[in-house]
Parts: C-alpha cells; structure tokens; sequence
C-alpha cells in the first residue's frame, strides 16, 4: 500500500470547489490534513462557513482555518452571479460540525507543513492569497512544500476579462509571488477546465448514485450549469476538481512545462498568467500548465467519487 500523500485544500467554495473536496476526500491516495478558506466567489465569512458545511456534509474532520479578509493588495471581487449570495446556492447542507480553529490560514498551513515528515501537496482552488502569505511569512518551508495543484489562469484567454481568470485576477499579486517562488506548480487553468464540462446526462450519473453527498453534489451541479447554460456552455466546467485530478489521475491529461509569467499592471492585462509555450524568453519553466484531459474519464472519476460516501455521507 502507497503512503498516502498529505495535502492541504485551499478555497473559496463555491460549486467547483465542494466538488473538488468530495473528490479528494474521496481518494484513497490523499491524506487531507487541513482546511483554509479564502475570499473570492464570496466574502471570508461566507467562503468559510461554507468550508464548514461542506466538511460536515462529507465527514472531513481535520482543522478548518478562515484565510485573510481581502487579496495582499486589490480590493476584493465577488462572484455572486456564478455561486449566488451565499457563495454556495442551491442544496440545503448540514450547519458546520466545528468551528475554525483560532490560528489564520496561512498560519495553520505552516504549523501542518512544519509538523508533517512527509513534504504536504497544497490544492489551492481560489485566489493565491493564503499561499503566497504563506511562502512570503515562511519561506525556510518551501522544501516541505511538495507540490502546488492550482486551478488558476489561462495560458490563451480568461474569464472574467479578456485576459484573466477569475482567481488570479482577484490576487495578481499573490499570484506572481507563488509562481515566482520556485515551488513546483501544476496549474489548471481555464485551457483545460473549459474542457472539462460535465453535461445534465453526468448529473443524472451522480445523482442516480443515490446517497446524500451524490444528492447534493447533483444538485450543486444543478446550480452552478444555470448561469453557464445562461452564457451558452452545453455543461458545467468543474474547474476546481481538475486541480485534485491533477494530483490524483494526470494519466487522463496532457500538460506542458512552461515558463509562466502573472501579470499585475495594465488597463487591459492585469491578472493575465502568460504562457510561453514556444520558448522565446528562454527562461526555465516554473509551471507544468494542463492543456488537456479526457472528459470522460474524468466525469468516471466524480462518479466514482460519490459512491465512496454511504447513507450517512461520511465516506465508506
Ligand atoms: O475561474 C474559475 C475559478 O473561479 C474557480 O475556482 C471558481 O470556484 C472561482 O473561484
Ligand atoms: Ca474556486
């Protein structure tokens, strides 16, 4: 039996992110040590009482720390037309088990990373700002940092401008600090979470899987695809799950060593994660950028996810 990998989710839940977490939770190749919330599809209170409902819907009993109350530097943005008012519209879910620990979340990173003998994975799905405080504050952990599974960017457009995606623009700064930090990154950006759609016919998949966290893993599914059905997309894109896919399954994907460079000024750019897939700049890669996966073998992998929790919701 492998050694499980010890990992730490990071978020702003969110649809995609609670989908990402059933999915880790799930895998019996993930040892999830700790939770921390950040502000971005919804404000700090709302992204963390939302961590704890979906921790409490799905048995995860490890800490929960909220993160920092706005990005290093801009002000906040929100996303209430994508996850409603609460961050996470839709299902009733279960009231939190437990409290956040007293510690910040980038305090409660580095205590995890500190004390664990093996180097800990982090999976951060929302903007950078936890982490990058995290590798500003404690620098000498780096080495322990075993690898960086982000959902974030877009190597050829964004979605919240032209240029950016949601996550990164929200912290740009936060975002040049994790990518200038020499911590290896695996990046899922919109080039392959936009492939990564999940049709009504997959919903009917999960939810025909029958147990409470299949129900409402549908139903989030339900939600989240209204406001992409409303832009024209035929099924929802699950970007956050492809950044634990990464760690879990890169069988079913293609990706790219590249050299990735954030964009934090411009009128038009800021928050642009620019790729240099030919090489011109001639400076080594410091990201490993997906490009591709096979979207069924993926939606296999959420299917199955939601069989591991039995009637009671804690997993099986
Ligand atoms: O652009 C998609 C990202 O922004 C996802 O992480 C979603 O949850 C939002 O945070
Ligand atoms: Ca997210």
């Amino acid at each position: 039996m492998t050694k499980r990998i010890p990992v730490i989710l990071d978020g702003d839940p969110g649809h995609d992110d609670a989908i990402a977490w059933v999915l880790a939770n799930a895998s019996p190749l993930l040892d999830i040590k700790a939770v921390t919330s950040v502000c971005g599809n919804q404000t700090i209170q709302k992204t963390t009482y939302n961590a704890g409902r979906i921790m409490t819907l799905i048995d995860l009993n490890v800490p929960l720390a909220m993160g920092r109350v706005k990005p290093l530097v801009a002000d906040p943005i929100i996303a209430p037309t994508v996850h409603g008012n609460s961050g996470l519209d839709g299902p009733a879910l279960p009231e939190p088990k437990h409290k956040p620990v007293e510690q910040d979340a980038c305090t409660l990173m580095a205590e995890v990373i500190e004390a664990s003998e093996e180097p800990v994975a982090l999976i951060p799905t929302g903007p950078l700002t936890n982490v990058a405080a995290l590798l500003l504050l404690y620098p000498h952990l780096k080495p322990k940092i075993r690898h960086i599974y982000l959902m974030g960017g877009g190597i050829q457009y964004g979605n919240w401008t032209p240029a950016a995606e949601f996550n990164i623009l929200v912290d740009p700064e936060a975002a040049d600090i994790v990518f200038t930090s020499g911590v290896p990154i695996t990046m899922a950006g919109l080039d392959v979470t936009e492939q990564a759609l999940v049709f009504p016919e997959d919903f009917e998949r999960i939810r025909a899987v029958g147990n409470p966290v299949a129900k409402v893993v549908a139903e989030w599914l339900d939600f989240f695809y209204g406001f992409h059905r409303s832009i024209g997309y035929p099924g929802a894109p699950v970007h956050d799950a492809v950044a634990v896919a990464a760690l879990i399954r890169p069988d079913i994907m293609t990706m790219e060593d590249m050299y990735v460079a954030v964009e934090t000024t411009g009128d038009y750019c800021r928050g642009a994660t620019v790729g240099d897939r030919l090489g011109v700049l001639h400076r080594p890669a410091n990201a490993r950028v997906i490009m591709g996966i096979d979207r069924e073998a993926f939606v296999d992998l959420l299917v199955e996810a939601a069989t591991c929790y039995n009637k009671g919701g804690e997993r099986a």
